[in-house]
């Protein structure tokens, strides 16, 4: 007679497999779901923190083998799926059905921060995640026009709707001002208007909502934080030491607030001449990095200076959505995996690497 595989087995043999970035086995994380055994063949699923994580093909192959070693196993069925952490503060003090809010911020205007919040909420998207980018620029609220959308749909049960383009739910206080209008406001008024594209919208559900944060550090963050539970904070900054010493104040703000890091993007760290193939550091380089490490903040990766990234936000089609392949489209969805993985690690409170500075 053949040994029979058990769940018990194949339990113990899941509980030897880490989810390398969590540090933590599969079992202890809760994430072995629907152990099936038939005779020699075993099915099972791995509910993952987020799809846009980063070593889902690891994992699969880690479970893939550890379950080989169980005597009688012949085949192994291995089924990912995912279901994103929640900051249940969010829906705790607001009812929203969103997951996590993130705030990209940046000390300076002009770095790229829309540009990389528009192609981050798009990548994510591809890998699965349900996104919601929230435009909170009221002195310049240019994500509609960097994914060419002009205006909501009507409102329904007197609430406004968000538009919907690259498979993401959109919200902009550019659908709401004239043009000058914004620079009048101030404080309170901020805090609500900010408030109510949370609130008085019918959001979908929503993993994880991207903030596209007013440009300087200090008062856009203290009226986004006061409005909201912020999951995370993320600063994007181009190379040059001036950007930087901004940049830190924007996570010094963020401390203070505490708001979590999530980390760093370096953005137009590099130009490759699509001629010659030459690498040019226009604006220095690793900047942002050694700014990290010196801070004790994860540092996400960095982005090309890259001609179709401008021409993409000009016309309203993100280059990650127009050309995936490329390699600028490829650092964005690394640097959306890696954010990913950081929000995971928020949710895991013994994982040796939550920082909040
Ligand atoms: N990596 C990049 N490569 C090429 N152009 C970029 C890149 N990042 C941003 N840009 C361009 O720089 C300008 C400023 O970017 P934007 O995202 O509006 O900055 P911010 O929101 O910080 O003010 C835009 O014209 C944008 O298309
Ligand atoms: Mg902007």
């Amino acid at each position: 007679m053949s040994i029979q595989p058990t769940e018990e087995l194949i339990l113990a043999a899941l509980g030897t497999v880490m989810e390398p970035e969590l540090h933590q086995d599969l079992v202890t994380l809760n994430m072995v779901r629907d152990i099936q055994i038939n005779g020699g063949q075993v099915g099972v699923t791995i509910m993952l923190t987020t799809p846009a994580c980063p070593l889902k093909g690891k994992i699969e192959n880690d479970v893939r083998q550890a379950i080989m070693q169980v005597p009688g196993v012949e085949k192994v069925n291995v089924k990912l799926d995912a279901d994103v952490t929640a900051d249940d503060r969010i829906f705790g003090q607001l009812q929203l059905p969103i997951k996590n809010i993130i705030a990209i911020a940046s000390g300076k205007g002009g770095v790229g921060k829309t540009t990389v919040a528009v192609n981050l909420a798009i990548s994510l998207a591809q890998m699965g995640a349900k996104v919601g980018i929230l435009d909170a620029d009221i002195y310049g609220p240019n994500v509609p026009q960097m994914l060419g959308v002009t205006h909501m749909p009507p409102p329904t049960n007197q609430k406004l709707n968000p538009a919907r383009v690259y498979g993401i739910q959109v919200m902009s206080m550019g659908f709401m001002l004239k043009p000058d209008q914004a620079a009048l406001w101030r404080g309170p008024m901020l805090h609500s208007a900010i408030r109510q594209m949370f609130t008085d919208v019918n959001w979908e559900p929503v993993d994880y909502m991207i903030v596209d944060m007013p440009p300087g550090t200090g008062d856009a963050q203290l009226s986004l934080a006061q409005s909201v539970p912020l999951t995370g904070g993320v600063v994007v900054s181009t190379p040059q030491d001036v950007a930087l010493s901004d940049a830190r104040r924007g996570l010094t703000a963020f401390k203070q607030l505490n708001v979590p890091v999530l980390g760093i993007i370096e953005n137009m760290a590099y130009f490759i001449a699509p001629d010659t193939g030459n690498r040019y550091e226009i604006f220095g380089y690793g900047g942002a990095e050694r700014a990290a490490q010196e801070l004790g903040v994860p540092f996400l990766g960095r982005l090309p200076l890259d001609q179709r990234v401008r021409e993409g936000g000009d016309m309203g089609k993100p280059i990650v959505a127009i050309a995936p392949d490329s390699e600028t489209a490829q650092a964005f969805r690394e640097l959306a995996q890696r954010l990913a993985a950081q929000v995971s690690m928020l949710r895991m409170p013994s994982a040796p690497e939550l920082k909040i500075i």
